[in-house]
């Protein structure tokens, strides 16, 4: 589906830029010959009660955000990490007003929400109540001989259950499957956020992603797993067509808890045998569908090389191999060639010594913004909320890339 929609306004797009060709517009933004500078933000908020301060992020990331993207004039913001609806409509009010354009797996269409709360909340009392009460009693697991035995311990349970019951965690809903996972804190937390009846704005927007343009935008959702496939936590992108910009491809791989954090391969219901190998399935996923297309994939790529500068620029490869995938398949990272400091970042964010309550971290540079065909004239980049003093937002940092693209204005005029 998003092939199709592609090569039949590729032939429109050629026509375009050709009119804008003929047209000189003044460079005052660092673009010229008829560009204009498009400004790109990725931003993983972190917005799950697994990390740390959640309660008190969620009600200052929105507003931090509508800051930010008002200094920076930004264009286009993917967001991960906004899994509750709550704060996803949040960060949409903060915006709004200058960002009316917003995307994401529980919109109907561009700027509008599905209007599915009530089957939302019926659809989580037939089913994930009954199943989220058993998590919260023991039973859930305590009656299965298979792992019975082995998590008798209650502080162990969430993380037993993760490790031992991938098949269990398979019958509960694929929102609510995603909500335990990341919620995976105390079973108190787990039932307040994943199974919240005291309002209808409960719906979990898996995977995490929204898209807040300035721009009009065509968009649409796709899944890494779309038949079969059934993921702890769904992975997928949002494809998004700005006007007169290229396409933007807003995505959050998936995590290898194997490396850093210890953990086994615990996913029950894909055909992979390593969080390396899933997520190489979706960088291959992508390389499909864009391989022939000028973009920009941007997001939480979890993946990213090691690099041996001194302090922030001292990097720990993340699945390092994967990251070279993306290198070989033509990817450029303005950040990293520029900037190169990490992202994720053990030695100045705050939140992430707390979450490792006094053990060594490392310091990662996994979230980018690349691109791919894109001409890098005059383009720059630059990390984004990383202030310190104002304490961490999240447990990520974000990065803002500005291209130069056709100028839009002049598009609607040569029409
Ligand atoms: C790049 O920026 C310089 C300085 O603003 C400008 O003179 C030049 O035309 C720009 N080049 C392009 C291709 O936009
Ligand atoms: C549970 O513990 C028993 C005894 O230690 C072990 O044999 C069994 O493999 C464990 N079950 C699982 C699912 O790991
Ligand atoms: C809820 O349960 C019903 C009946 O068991 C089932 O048909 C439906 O697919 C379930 N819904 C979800 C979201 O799992
Ligand atoms: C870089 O980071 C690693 C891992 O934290 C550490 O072992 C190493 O000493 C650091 N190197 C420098 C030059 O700081």
């Amino acid at each position: 589906m998003v092939f199709s929609k592609r090569s039949s306004t590729s032939s429109l797009h050629l026509l375009l830029q050709l009119l804008v060709l003929t047209a000189s517009v003044a460079a005052e933004d660092g673009c010229s010959g008829g560009k204009e500078k498009l400004t790109i933000v990725t931003y993983n908020t972190g917005l799950t009660a697994s990390v740390p301060g959640f309660e008190t992020r969620r009600l200052a990331v929105p507003s931090a955000i509508a800051e930010t993207a008002r200094e920076i004039d930004a264009d286009v913001l993917c967001f991960q990490e906004l899994w509750h609806e709550k704060d996803l409509q949040r960060v949409i009010q903060n915006l709004e007003r200058n960002f009316p354009y917003h995307y994401s797996a529980i919109h109907s269409k561009v700027g509008v929400l599905r209007d599915d709360h009530t089957d939302q909340v019926s659809r989580l009392k037939k089913n994930a109540s009954r199943r989220v009460a058993e998590y919260r009693d023991g039973t859930l697991w305590a009656r299965d001989s298979e792992f019975g035995g082995n998590c008798s311990d209650e502080a162990d349970q969430v993380m037993c259950t993760l490790t031992f019951c991938g098949h269990v965690m398979l019958g509960l809903s694929d929102t609510c499957r995603a909500c335990v996972t990341l919620t995976a804190t105390d079973l108190q937390t787990v039932v307040a956020e994943c199974a919240d009846y005291t309002t209808s704005v409960n719906r979990y927007n898996l995977p995490g992603l929204l898209v807040v343009s300035k721009r009009p935008l065509q968009a649409e959702y796709v899944s890494f797993t779309p038949d079969g496939g059934r993921a702890l936590i769904e992975r997928g992108f949002i494809y998004a067509e700005v006007n007169g910009a290229p396409v933007i491809v807003c995505t959050h791989f998936t995590v290898d808890i194997t490396g850093e954090l210890g953990f086994p391969y615990i996913e029950a219901g894909l055909p992979y045998t390593s969080y390396e190998e899933q997520q190489r399935a979706e960088i291959l996923t992508l390389d499909t569908e864009f391989s022939g297309t000028e973009h920009v994939l941007l997001g939480d790529l979890n993946t990213g090389p090691a690099s041996d500068g001194v302090g922030e620029r001292n990097l720990t490869g993340e699945v390092p191999v994967n990251y070279a995938l993306l290198e070989s398949m033509g990817y450029q990272n303005l950040f990293l060639e520029t900037d190169g400091r990490c992202t994720h970042c053990f030695s100045t964010n705050t939140i992430i010594q707390t979450q490792l309550e006094g053990k060594q971290g490392i310091d990662k540079a996994i979230d980018h913004v690349l691109t791919k065909g894109i001409d890098r004239v005059n383009n720059s980049a630059q990390r984004l909320f990383d202030e310190a003093g104002r304490g961490a937002l999240s447990d990520h940092y974000g990065v803002r890339l500005d291209i130069c693209v056709p100028d839009s204005r002049q598009i609607r005029q040569d029409l």
